[in-house]
């Protein structure tokens, strides 16, 4: 009788998930020709919660529409068992963390699918804003107009006196971009790492440009040391000579150097009071280096144009502090700009899965990382229970869940009456460009402009007031150009 039972009830079971199986695979039993290790396509719950768990956990990082996967060169190939591998145990040196507490096995396959079909339907999908369309923002007409394609990640721009604009494309080019509409190279850049979020950087121009022809470079610099490729943050100081840079000088060099490949941050602005400015990514170190002051990473760092350091910084005068430091608890700046009207530095930086913040750059001030932070860890866990501290500088604006902020510029001149004072910030992960409305130092309003233009990667005004922003994968430059209401 008992046995019957079991037998019986294993029979039921199996009749069940049979049924289950046959009506999840119907349509694509035939597709795939039933052969073993072939993949069951997804639909049902399986799709919708797959789908949740990629917009959830990974499209911040990867794209909402699976940008990054789309055309990729894969590390590690495109089989169903390296996609679940690497999902399950992660490539925490490059950035991409472990799910192996976060999901089970079948949630991972169901990922892995979700991942190749996804990029089947994509492909070919990807297409550029129209440029004719006029488009409407709540105080503003304006139309796009396409500046510049055909590189894949153009991290920054800079704008040349002449008329030329500077463009770095992450995996280790500085272009000149001509009046004329000519694509350039530069010759002279520093060796990068092109590994994760690592590369060429940012390009800032000296104040006295015109005069000088100096310009700086942020990057990943690398060391290989023993078997290992070790990388950090970077500084570059140089001439530019038509298309060469000339009497190059590393004026930077964060220490340690470290394994991962990801948070360098960096953005580089120049303050009022003449000195260089810039962002520090804390590496990974999550939890040993933006709260101490022994290190690099994790920081704004604050230095003159030759590398030397400010007599009046906030930590000279400490043994155990590195000196250049301006503030600190920071996670992974990079979006950096001097406020008009007020003369002080703002920045934004990527919380980690929810509580990207902007913060404006005070002498000394903690913004807590990783001790105090509105965001969680990407595999779900807990980072910290507290979001204000006594101590803490609070953020003037969070996001919840993260944008992933890249790239930012303050509106002024009189081309966008409408947007005049707004801070522009791009979004890498929602693909739009944000723009805050500011009452002095305080966020009032968030109107999210070019929803879906793709992942911004940098936004810059023009000397003549025009709003350029950089968008990746595949790298178009657009201008907003503002058209009679
Ligand atoms: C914090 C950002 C981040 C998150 C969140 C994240 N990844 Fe990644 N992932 C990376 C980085 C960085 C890499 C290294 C390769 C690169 O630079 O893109 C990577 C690599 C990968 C690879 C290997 C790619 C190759 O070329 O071989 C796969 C597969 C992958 N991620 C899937 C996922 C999935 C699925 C999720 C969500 C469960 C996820 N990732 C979440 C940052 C992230």
């Amino acid at each position: 009788m008992r046995s019957f039972v079991t037998f019986a009830s294993a029979f039921l079971v199996g009749l069940i998930s049979f049924t289950n199986c046959t009506k999840r695979t119907s349509s694509t039993a035939t597709q795939t020709g039933g052969g073993m290790a072939a993949e069951q396509q997804l639909a049902g719950d399986d799709l919708t919660k797959a789908r949740a768990n990629y917009t959830n956990f990974c499209g911040g990082c990867h794209g909402r529409s699976l940008e990054t996967f789309v055309n990729r060169k894969w590390q590690h190939g495109d089989s169903p068992e390296a996609l679940f591998k690497g999902i399950k145990h992660g490539y925490p040196d490059q950035g991409m963390p472990s799910y192996d507490t976060t999901f089970t096995d079948q949630e991972i396959r169901h990922l892995v699918s979700y991942i190749r079909e996804g990029i089947v339907a994509q492909k070919g999908k990807t297409e550029t804003k129209s440029n004719a369309a006029v488009l409407k923002s709540e105080k503003l007409n304006f139309q796009l107009d396409t500046v510049l394609t055909g590189i894949n990640v153009p991290w920054a721009m800079a704008f040349l006196p002449n008329g030329d604009m500077l463009v770095t494309e992450r995996s280790g080019t500085l272009y000149r971009f001509t009046k004329a509409k000519q694509l350039q190279k530069i010759e002279g850049v520093p060796e990068v790492l092109a590994q994760g979020q690592g590369g060429l950087l940012d390009v800032k121009l000296h104040p006295d440009f015109s005069k000088n022809n100096i310009i700086f470079l942020s990057y990943s610099a690398v060391k290989r040391d023993g078997g290992q490729t070790l990388s950090t943050t970077a500084i570059m100081r140089a001439k530019l000579e038509g298309n060469s840079l000339t009497n190059q000088k590393q004026i930077f060099e964060a220490q340690p150097y470290a394994r991962t490949r990801h948070h360098y941050g960096s953005r580089i602005e120049f303050g009022r009071d003449g000195y260089l400015y810039f962002s520090m990514g804390d590496r990974g170190g999550t939890k040993v280096n933006p709260q101490n002051l022994s290190v690099h990473a994790g920081k704004t760092h604050r230095i003159k144009e030759d590398g030397s350091i400010p007599a009046d910084n906030p930590f000279v005068n400490r043994q155990d502090a590195m000196p250049s430091i301006y503030t600190f608890g920071n996670r992974n700046a990079q979006g950096m700009a001097l406020n008009p009207t007020t003369g002080d530095i703002w920045l934004h930086e990527h919380g980690p899965k929810g509580g990207d913040e902007v913060n404006i750059v005070k002498k000394g001030a903690n913004y807590g990382w990783a001790d105090v932070t509105h965001g969680i860890d990407y595999n779900g866990s807990k980072i910290s229970d507290l979001n204000q501290k006594d101590g803490i500088t609070d953020p003037i604006k969070i996001w919840v869940p993260s944008i992933a902020p890249s790239g930012m510029a303050f509106v002024t001149g009189d081309r966008y009456s409408g947007w005049k004072g707004s801070l522009l910030v791009g979004s890498l992960s929602f693909k739009f460009l944000s723009r805050l409305e500011l009452d002095g130092n305080k966020v009032v309003r968030e109107e999210r402009l070019l929803q879906d233009i793709g992942r911004v990667r940098d936004v810059r005004l023009s000397p003549d007031g025009y709003v350029y922003i950089a968008v990746e994968n595949p790298g178009i430059i657009y201008r907003l150009v503002p058209v009679s209401n």
